[in-house]
């Protein structure tokens, strides 16, 4: 696929492993090389970036945000899009993904709002972490996240790698590269050509209260 001209978008990049020979951070780099290649800009992150100690809300009313949600936050806020390689734990996100998500949940105004996300996996499973994703897209949508309805999970991921740290299967990788492209031109016309906005409601039918109303 040649690139096309693109106008300029920028993609906050991250693995949310924590693992030094992480297969997901390997996807997220083959990821920041497609993205790049396809004339849009990345932020790549690391999770140790944005560990935070369990959320505590007695400790947000008393410290405020977590440092490390406060620096997800303002990469988020940096970024106009973002792509996260998760692994799967037990049929799910992170423990520690979850935890940061909901941190940062309590930055206003809220940042996952609007903005558009990938979700792709690697997994040495046959499923390649596909059931950790969808759980990871409730926490986002809930939050007003534009989550891409194609996600890309790589089954078998202790072998698919080829020496170059390409995807080896032509077939796979092809796949990879289109969804990434996709979900690309789906940024690029968010930011430039805009034609809808949305309101954000934390929970849909509550009624006013200023003890709950968290709507923007
Ligand atoms: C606590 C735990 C739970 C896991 N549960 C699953 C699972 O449900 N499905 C799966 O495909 N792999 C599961 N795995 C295996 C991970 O997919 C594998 O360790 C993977 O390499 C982790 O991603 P990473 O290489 O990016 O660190 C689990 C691993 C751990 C440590």
């Amino acid at each position: 696929m040649t690139a096309p001209a693109r106008r300029p978008v920028r993609l906050l990049v991250f693995s949310a492993s924590l693992r030094r020979e992480s297969l997901n951070t390997r996807l997220a780099q083959l990821a920041t090389r497609v993205i790049e290649q396809h004339g849009a800009t990345v932020d790549f992150a690391a999770m140790a970036d944005f560990a935070c100690a369990p959320f505590d809300e007695d400790v947000l009313r008393r410290d405020g945000l977590a440092p490390a949600s406060e620096d997800f936050r303002r990469r988020l806020e940096a970024s106009d899009a973002f792509v996260i390689a998760s692994p799967e734990y037990n049929a799910s996100l992170p423990g520690h993904l979850k935890n940061v998500i909901d941190w940062t949940s309590r930055a206003r105004p809220q940042p996952f709002n609007e903005r558009h996300g990938l979700l792709i996996a690697a997994s040495p499973s046959m499923v390649g972490g596909n059931r950790g994703l969808w759980a990871l897209r409730v926490p986002l949508e809930h939050l007003g996240a534009r989550v891409y309805p194609d996600m890309f999970s790589l089954a078998q991921a202790h072998k698919a790698f080829d020496g170059d740290g390409a995807i080896a299967d032509a077939e796979l990788a092809g796949r990879f590269e289109h969804t990434l492209v996709s979900f690309l031109d789906l940024v690029e016309a968010a930011k430039h050509y805009p034609c809808a906005k949305k309101a954000w409601f934390e929970f849909l039918g509550e009624r006013p209260d200023p003890l709950t109303h968290r709507a923007e």
